[in-house]
């Protein structure tokens, strides 16, 4: 019973220091982003934009609605790469103005425009949660952002035509679901690179016909993750 009783208090006091870190890390990356980012102001803009479009309503929440809706299980699968970690992921993986980047599961768009604005490629963000895809609609509407295009669309049934580079930050997939991604990821063009976060596609499914170029280390807000870019053969 008294252990039953430290193993729960312990547990407890683990999960609000988590909380707090997480909160610590979501404070310091938004001062990141103020001073690297918010001189640029058309960026600014759109990103108060969005902010405040989520005012009453937070992107977790938003997602979670959508999944209870569809019956899903695990309705807490939302999460977004940080601005300053995409920056990383940006300069590793050697993003170019002529990329034209699909972002599968874009989320509200955020890290869309962030490619757009700051490396200057077309991007595409592909989302099925419809309240992310009309708010990222009207943000680009409003500011005329000409380079980025979101689609409310399945992920898994998406046409990818045109892609050189697709961002799959989806670590809730399952096994059988990254294997229906490596199916249509293996008709893409030789060269075509793919960023996954978490998993190589070949750790799944080890003849799939991309070798990898390069794995790196970035930060999350829940901690570190391997970034993995490999190219279609
Ligand atoms: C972990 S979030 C990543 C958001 C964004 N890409 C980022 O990195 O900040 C994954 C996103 O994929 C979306 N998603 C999951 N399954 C999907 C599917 N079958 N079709 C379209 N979007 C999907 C979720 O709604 C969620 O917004």
């Amino acid at each position: 019973m008294t252990h039953t009783f430290w193993a729960s208090f312990k547990e407890t006091l683990s999960l609000i220091g988590l909380n707090w870190k997480v909160k610590f890390r979501n404070f310091a990356e938004f001062m990141r982003v103020i001073f690297h980012y918010y001189p640029n102001t058309q960026f600014l803009k759109i990103d108060i934009s969005l902010l405040l479009s989520y005012l009453f309503s937070n992107p977790f929440g938003v997602s979670k609605q959508f999944l209870m809706h569809k019956g899903e299980e695990n309705v807490y699968t939302y999460g977004e790469t940080p601005l300053t970690t995409l920056a990383v992921i940006a300069k590793h993986c050697q993003l170019t103005p002529h990329d034209v980047v699909f972002e599968l599961g874009c989320g509200r768009g955020r890290t869309c425009f962030w490619l757009h604005q700051f490396i200057g490629c077309q991007v595409v963000g592909v989302e099925y949660v419809p309240t992310f895809i009309h708010k990222a609609q009207h943000i680009k509407e409003r500011f005329q952002v000409q380079g980025v295009s979101f689609r409310l669309d399945d992920l898994f049934q998406t046409d990818l035509q045109g892609a050189t580079v697709i961002y799959l930050y989806g670590t809730c997939f399952s096994d059988d679901e990254i294997r229906r991604l490596i199916q249509r990821f293996s008709q893409l063009p030789v060269g075509t690179k793919i960023i996954t976060v978490s998993y190589a596609l070949r750790d799944i499914q080890p003849e799939a016909p991309f070798s990898i170029l390069k794995q790196f280390a970035v930060p999350f807000t829940w901690g570190t993750a391997d970034v993995y870019l490999q190219v279609k053969q």
